[in-house]
C-alpha cells in the first residue's frame, strides 16, 4: 500500500486490477520502453513487495529477461537477514546470459544474503533428450523447488519480440504469426484470448503449477507490451502486476 502512496497512481492501479481482473496492481511512473531506468524503478517496487511481504525463509522461482535482471539489480538485503532461496522458473529458453534466470537468481542470492539453485538445461532441447533430463536427480530436486515455491516473479514480452529474440525457428515464428499469437511468459505463447498456442519444451513450472504457487507476481512495463499484458491475464492466474505508467495506461485505454 505504501508504495501506492507514493507512487500517486493510486487511480490508476485501481483501474488496472478491474480492467485485468487481478487483485492487486502496483504502477511505476514512466515508459521502460524509451528509458531502462524506469525497468529499475519497477525492480524497485517488486523488491519493496518482497521486504513487505517478509518474504525470508521462502523459496522464490525467478524467470529471464531484461525486466527480471533490473528487478535483481536493485534488490538488497531483506531485514532480518533471513534467506531466501532463489531458483529459476524454467531452464534456459534462448536468451543472452544476462537474462538468462540462472544468472538472475544468483545475482538477487548474491543481493540479499540469499541461496540459488541453478538449472542446467540446454535450448532447444530434443524430446528425448527432455525425457532423459526429467530423470537427473539433481533436476527433479530443482524441479521440486519450483513446484513448492512460495512465490514466482515473472516477466510477460510481447511474442513476436520474444519469438526473435530467441532466435527461433522461421517455422515457429510462421507458426504464432498464424496463431495471433500476442504474448509470451515462461515459455508459453498466447493469443489474445489468452488461449496458449505454442510452449517451449524445457524444463520447469508448467502453466498448470501456478494454481498451486502462493503468490504470482507478474512484471513487466512500457506501452509496447500492453497488448501483451491484457492477453495474458485473459488466461488467469497472477495475483499482482508490477508495471509501468505507458503500460498501464495504453491498457485501460484499449
Ligand atoms: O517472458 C518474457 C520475457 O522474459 C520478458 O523479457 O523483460 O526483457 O522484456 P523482457
Amino acid at each position: 500500500v505504501f508504495i501506492s502512496e507514493i507512487s500517486g497512481f493510486r487511480v490508476l492501479e485501481t483501474q488496472l486490477q478491474e480492467k485485468l481482473n487481478i487483485e492487486q496492481a502496483i504502477v511505476v511512473r514512466g515508459n521502460s520502453d524509451n528509458l531502462d531506468l524506469v525497468k529499475q524503478e519497477i525492480g524497485k517496487a517488486a523488491a519493496a513487495y518482497l521486504r513487505s511481504r517478509q518474504a525470508n525463509g521462502q523459496t522464490i522461482a525467478v524467470t529471464g529477461g531484461t525486466t527480471m535482471a533490473a528487478v535483481a539489480s536493485v534488490m538488497t538485503p531483506f531485514e532480518n537477514a533471513g534467506s531466501c532461496l532463489f531458483v529459476p522458473a524454467r531452464g534456459g529458453i534462448g536468451e543472452k546470459v544476462e537474462s538468462q534466470a540462472n544468472t538472475i537468481v544468483a545475482e538477487m542470492a548474491k543481493r540479499t544474503n540469499g541461496d540459488y539453485r541453478m538449472l542446467y538445461v540446454p535450448d532447444p532441447l530434443s524430446e528425448q533428450s527432455y525425457q532423459t533430463m526429467l530423470k537427473e536427480p539433481s533436476i527433479q530436486e530443482v524441479t521440486e523447488l519450483i513446484r513448492s515455491a512460495d512465490i514466482i516473479l515473472h516477466g510477460i514480452g510481447d511474442a513476436l519480440t520474444m519469438a526473435n529474440r530467441r532466435k527461433s525457428s522461421e517455422k515457429l515464428i510462421d507458426h504464432l504469426k498464424e496463431q495471433h499469437a500476442v504474448s509470451e511468459a515462461f515459455g508459453y505463447y498466447f493469443n489474445s484470448k489468452g488461449d496458449v498456442v505454442h510452449k517451449v519444451r524445457t524444463i520447469g513450472i508448467q502453466l498448470e503449477d501456478l494454481k498451486s504457487v502462493n503468490k504470482v507476481v507478474a512484471i513487466a512495463g512500457g506501452k509496447s507490451k500492453a497488448q501483451a499484458i491484457t492477453s495474458y491475464f485473459n488466461q488467469g492466474k497472477a495475483d499482482l502486476l508490477i508495471t509501468d505508467e505507458a503500460a498501464a495506461k495504453a491498457i485501460i485505454h484499449e
